[in-house]
């Protein structure tokens, strides 16, 4: 395995080779902030780069067949999705083009990134916190850095996979007994790397470890508190076990309410048919691109 100095070396090397964003995605982002944009802003935006405007259509389309209404364009997708999902989506296009996404389970991993993100909204909104939407953008990219790491060093994930088995270690925490490096941290130089506002790049960095996050603390702390509830258990997600189960686990990080633990599980199960539906259709083209 590769010494951890050469490790972190060739960690960073990796992160400056990955792409920037794609354009279209700033500019979404922007309307998506924007409290004053409407719905054809948002198309406008969308339509701006052909390639992920034709994939959105066409992934929208066969992930809506079999629910109650079909959404065959964008101008029907916008209000029906609204504007937070249509930006994630967009987001997970583009990230999907940028061809540095591997993971062993990639519809795991999407659906562990789409609920974290749903959830960390939903305790955002339910508690009057700043930036709701930047939640949902926080936690769908927290683990980004995992992607990186294990595309690249599939040995030394193995590794980490074994450390936390034999020693019932968190993954983060098998990594940070491996390595000089981990996903969190690999996570925040790439959000660097793709100019992301100061919150985002908190978040993502430090969503194992949100005290640590100078100045955006509370912000990483719902990103910190949605990740624990969204890890994937064998009947479903954790915080499908009921309200004081779920409390309990996130308790480090966050104080949840019943209100806003009963609002994650509403927006939870009226977005993730959809959305499960389209990963899966993304991943499928990504497999069959290859
Ligand atoms: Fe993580
Ligand atoms: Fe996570």
């Amino acid at each position: 395995m590769t010494p951890p100095e050469l490790l972190l070396e060739q960690v960073m090397v990796h992160v400056n080779d990955i792409p920037g964003l794609p354009d279209v995605l700033f500019k979404v982002n922007e309307v998506v902030n924007d409290p004053e944009s409407s719905a054809d802003d948002l198309e406008r935006a969308i339509n701006n780069d052909i390639a992920v405007s034709a994939k959105l259509i066409r992934l929208v389309n066969s992930a809506s067949y079999g629910l109650p209404s079909q959404i065959s364009t964008l101008s029907r997708a916008i209000p029906m999705l609204g504007f937070t999902m249509v930006r994630n989506l967009v987001m997970s296009v583009s990230l999907f083009q940028l061809d540095a996404i591997f993971e062993p389970d990639l519809k795991k991993f999407w659906l562990h990134s789409f609920a974290t993100g749903v959830v960390a909204q939903a305790i955002a909104v339910t508690d009057r916190l700043p930036d709701a939407k930047s939640q949902s953008l926080a936690g769908l990219l927290h683990d980004i850095g995992k992607v990186v790491f294990i595309q690249n060093f599939i040995r030394e994930t193995q590794a980490v996979l074994q450390e936390q088995i034999s020693k019932g270690l968190t993954y983060y925490e098998a990594e940070k007994n491996l390595f000089l490096t981990n996903h969190a941290e690999i996570g925040r130089e790439i959000a660097i790397k793709w100019n992301f506002p100061p919150n985002l790049i908190a978040a993502i960095g430090y969503h194992h470890d949100p005290d640590a996050a100078d100045g955006f603390a509370d912000f990483a702390r719902v990103t910190a508190a949605a990740n624990i509830l969204s890890q994937l258990t064998e009947e479903g997600f954790f915080f499908e076990k009921g309200y004081e189960e779920s409390a309990d686990a996130c308790s480090e990080f966050y104080q949840l309410s019943e209100k806003a633990y009963k609002f994650a599980i509403l927006e939870f199960n009226s977005q993730t048919k959809f959305f499960e539906n389209f990963i899966e259709q993304l991943v499928l083209e990504y497999r069959a691109a290859k």
